[in-house]
Order: structure tokens, then C-alpha cells, then sequence
């Protein structure tokens, strides 16, 4: 049995009293949930005073980002000891925006993983395809890229600690969500082919989430899916009310 993971990427908003406000909102309306686990990845200025605040909570704490040095002459970088420091279990790692905008490839992405793991930090590894690439009928080899590239070196034990992330690049933000069938279509390739690399154990095991304006009103279908293991939120994961409704998503 996979337990799910609902993850809130909160992106570059809130500032501190705005991230502990969300936070103060989202957890009497999550509290006593179980079987899922509930994660929010606020900024970075954020993540301490959140931290305390989720402390005695069911909501655990993700960064959106993570360098693979430990410390060091890296201005502007946070290690993962860092964040291990101020409370994250998790780790966003290689999602599209950083992929897009700030250089992120699949090397990189790979670095970034064995360092979370290595400091005891749960990756949750983004992979997906632009409108681009899944027009040009090539989804299933660039995701396959990105997670034969984000996973090379790594043994199964390792592998068995990841989460990975299934994010249509063109579903970011837009309103336009994968239908089920496309979103379980690539879930199924990407356990398959973790099982390839890793073997059976670790593909049953892992975790594969859905993200890309998941919704109120789309997560239960979604979640419903049987190779869809839980969600990574943007937009909706910045309402308290919209996000805990998805966190207590009902399968079919
Ligand atoms: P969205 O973002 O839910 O706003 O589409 C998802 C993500 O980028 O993780």
C-alpha cells in the first residue's frame, strides 16, 4: 500500500506573517487526517517560523529547491543540512520553473538528489514534458530522459526514499489539467520504468504524484487513478480551504 502525499507549492509567495496565516488556516482543517501526508514548501524566509508552527501538527515541511554542496563559497545556495536544520523532511527538486528559468538539467537535477538523500531529506523529483514535446508525440522519451538522468547512479534503497513527480509542463498554472487517462498513461511508464532500473519492489513502492492545476474539483478523479499516488499543488495550495479539500480527496 502506497501511502499518498499531498504537497502545496507555495512558488515565490507569502511573505513570513502571510505564510504563518495560511498555515494557522490550513492545519485545524487538516488536523486528524490521516493516511495521507500533507506538505507545504513555502519560500525559504519562510520555512522557520513555519516549521515551528506545523511542529505539533499532521503538515509536514518541504523547501522548493536544494544545493548539493554541503556549505561552502556558493552565494546564494542553501545545502540540505540547512534545511534539515529548520524542519524539512522534503525536497522539491528539478520542477519545471527551475528547469526553464534558472538552468536546472537533468545532471543537475541528479546532484541535487543525492544530496537530499545523503542528508536524510525525501526528494520529490519533478519530471515532465512541454506542449511542445507532447504535440511532437515525444512525452514518454523526454520524461524518460528526465527519469533515467535524475535517478543515474542510485541503487534501489535510494530510490525506495524518492517521490516522483509527474508535471505536463503545459498544465503548470494554465487551468488546463491532464485528463486521468493522459495523467495515468505517463504514471504507468515512469513505475515501469523504475522498475527497469531499480526492480519490481521499488516500483510498487514508489510514490508517483500528479501535479499541474490539480483542483478541488479535479483531485478526486485524478486521485482515483491506480498509478497516481497523490498530487503536487500550485495555485490551489495557496487557499487553505482549496487545499485541505484536496488533501482530503475521495477515490472512487
Ligand atoms: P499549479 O502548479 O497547480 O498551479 O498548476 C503545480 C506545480 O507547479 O507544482
Amino acid at each position: 500500500m502506497r501511502t499518498p502525499v499531498i504537497a502545496g507549492n507555495w512558488k515565490m509567495h507569502n511573505t513570513v506573517d502571510e505564510s504563518l496565516k495560511l498555515v494557522r488556516e490550513l492545519k485545524p482543517l487538516v488536523a486528524g487526517v490521516g493516511g495521507v501526508e500533507i506538505v507545504v514548501a513555502p519560500v525559504f524566509t519562510a520555512l522557520d517560523a513555519v516549521s515551528a508552527e506545523i511542529n505539533d501538527s499532521n503538515i509536514a515541511l518541504s523547501s522548493q529547491n536544494v544545493f548539493w554542496e554541503e556549505k561552502g563559497a556558493y552565494t546564494g545556495e542553501i545545502a540540505p543540512g540547512m534545511l534539515k536544520d529548520v524542519g524539512c523532511t522534503y525536497a522539491i527538486i528539478g520542477h519545471s520553473e527551475r528547469r526553464q528559468y534558472f538552468n536546472e538539467t537533468d545532471e543537475t537535477v541528479n546532484k541535487r538528489v543525492k544530496a537530499a538523500l545523503k542528508a536524510g531529506l525525501t526528494p520529490i523529483m519533478c519530471v515532465g514534458e512541454t506542449l511542445e514535446e507532447r504535440e511532437g508525440g515525444k512525452t514518454i522519451e523526454v520524461v524518460s530522459r528526465q527519469v533515467k538522468g535524475g535517478l543515474a547512479g542510485l541503487g534501489s534503497a535510494e530510490i525506495d526514499k524518492m517521490i516522483i513527480a509527474y508535471e505536463p509542463v503545459w498544465a503548470i498554472g494554465t487551468g488546463k489539467t491532464a485528463t486521468p487517462e493522459q495523467a495515468e498513461e505517463v504514471h504507468a511508464d515512469i513505475r515501469r520504468l523504475v522498475g527497469q532500473i531499480a526492480g519490481a519492489g521499488t516500483a510498487a513502492g514508489i510514490r508517483i504524484l500528479y501535479g499541474g492545476s490539480v483542483k478541488p474539483d479535479n483531485v478526486d478523479v485524478l486521485m482515483s487513478q491506480s498509478d497516481i499516488d497523490g498530487a503536487l499543488v500550485g495555485g490551489a495550495a495557496l487557499q487553505a480551504d482549496s487545499f485541505a479539500r484536496i488533501v482530503k480527496f475521495e477515490t472512487k
